[in-house]
């Protein structure tokens, strides 16, 4: 095998020590808050049938044209690697019964798209979402804004900016459509190529074009607002009123869509000055989606959990705790490494990480204790078997003392947990 053969494929990591204590303190407590809020977790499988997202997502949106890690199976089935995690939840949901469609879950972990990697964009990326079933409800939207800033003030995170707007309701979506078209047709032809195409096939991700002439004719059109019914533009009105009530700060962007079919009413987006081009940390909205006959509502978010390190790392965030172990057990002979094991199997019953050293030179498992992080080293030899003894080395303060085994975990017992 070449040496690259051993590397994950582009756009994938392999994540671990020391990185890996970050990802996991932010799992921990996500889990934590989104206890707070009642939701409890769901473990989807990584693979579905593509219908699952190409019906969901919307058949025109960039995810599903380009960017799923689509096969045909060995039995012709048509299957897709996750690209994102609310269409999953939503067939669970749609699979139960009544009782599922108020249900609040959150999943984490790998979603797939094949897209160009680059900074800020991978193949296999991480996310953290939440999802909360049930009917429209301004203050539910609210709610799980709020739920995500404080998701992000736990992780430490304080720059962050919320961005919102809406999609109005399902009904106002040929309407709005109508409306965009209208007002950009006299500036048509000063689109550029992809928003040509655009116009006939999605015409609400032209608001949300990067290119600077198109930015600059989307800023002449009315705001997507106008052309919904007044009961669309109340329930985005009175989302407001909560997050202002609330003491959440927010900017309405009027240039907000969203790149998924499923979006109805309110959408978000939540950005970090760290990120660079990619600067969205974490986006959520209101949606209903059909499937298996039902129409699954609900409001949910997904945070990218590489971005969010990325931001957590800009801001000076450490993990409390590392993989540093707090004894290490030096073994000076064959004879005691099976006295040191029984040894160690006793500390780690009381709550002390150790391992045990032997087989090589003093020095070397000296380096060892060292290189781990330990806090305490035992060194234990024929000699102190015969004594009934064990050296304890205290690694921060340097002091040595010769100690009896009721000694050694009665005075480790107190120090470490
Ligand atoms: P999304 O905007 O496609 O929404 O993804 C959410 C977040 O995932 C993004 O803001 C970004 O942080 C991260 N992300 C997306 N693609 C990549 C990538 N290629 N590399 C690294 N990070 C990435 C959704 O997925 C919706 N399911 C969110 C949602 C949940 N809406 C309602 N409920």
């Amino acid at each position: 095998m070449a040496s690259s053969d051993f590397q994950p494929l582009q756009g994938m990591s392999d994540i671990y020590a020391p990185d890996i204590f970050l990802w996991q303190q932010a799992e921990a407590q996500a889990r934590d808050i989104l206890k707070l809020y009642g939701y409890s977790e769901v473990r989807t499988p990584l693979l579905e049938r593509t219908e699952v997202f190409s019906r969901s997502l919307g058949d025109t949106t960039d995810v599903v044209q380009k960017e799923m890690y689509s096969f045909e199976d060995r039995g012709g089935r048509h299957l897709t690697l996750r690209p994102e995690g609310t269409a999953g939840v939503v067939r669970f949901i749609a699979a139960g019964g009544a009782e599922r469609l108020d249900a609040r879950v959150y999943y984490m972990g790998p979603m797939f798209r094949a897209e160009r990697p680059q900074a800020g964009r991978k193949r296999q990326f991480h996310q953290m979402g939440a999802e909360c079933l049930g009917a429209p409800d301004p203050l539910v939207d609210a709610e799980c804004i709020a739920m995500q800033r404080h998701l992000f003030s736990t992780w430490g995170l304080k720059d962050t900016r919320i961005q919102l707007n809406t999609r109005g309701a399902p009904e106002d979506r040929d309407t709005v459509r109508d409306g965009l078209r209208e007002a950009l047709v006299p500036h048509r032809e000063q689109l550029c190529e992809d928003c040509q195409r655009r116009f006939d096939a999605n015409v609400l991700r032209v608001l949300d074009c990067k290119k600077k002439s198109c930015g600059e004719i989307v800023e002449q059109l009315p705001p997507v607002t106008s052309f919904m019914q007044q009961e669309s533009r109340a329930y985005f009105d009175e989302v407001q009123a909560i997050l202002t009530r609330l003491e959440i700060p927010f900017a309405v962007n009027p240039r907000l869509v969203r790149g998924l079919d499923y979006y109805a009413h309110t959408v978000w987006e939540i950005t970090h000055h760290a990120l660079g081009a990619q600067d969205a940390m974490a986006a959520g909205g209101r949606y209903g989606i059909a499937m298996s006959g039902k129409t699954v509502e609900g409001v949910g978010f997904a945070v990218g959990m590489e971005r969010t390190l990325q931001a957590l790392q800009a801001e000076g965030v450490e993990p409390a705790e590392g993989d540093a172990v707090d004894v290490w057990i030096v073994s000076l002979g064959e004879d005691v490494l099976q006295e040191n094991m029984i040894l160690a199997m006793a500390l780690r019953e009381r709550g002390i990480s150790c391992r045990v050293d032997g087989r090589r030179s003093m020095k070397a498992q000296m380096r060892g204790a060292n290189r781990a992080g330990a806090s305490f080293v035992i060194i234990r030899g024929e000699q102190e078997m015969k004594e009934g003894l064990m050296q304890v080395k205290d690694m921060q303060e340097g002091d040595q003392s010769a100690m009896t085994l009721p000694e050694v975990m009665a005075s480790l017992q107190k120090k470490l947990t």
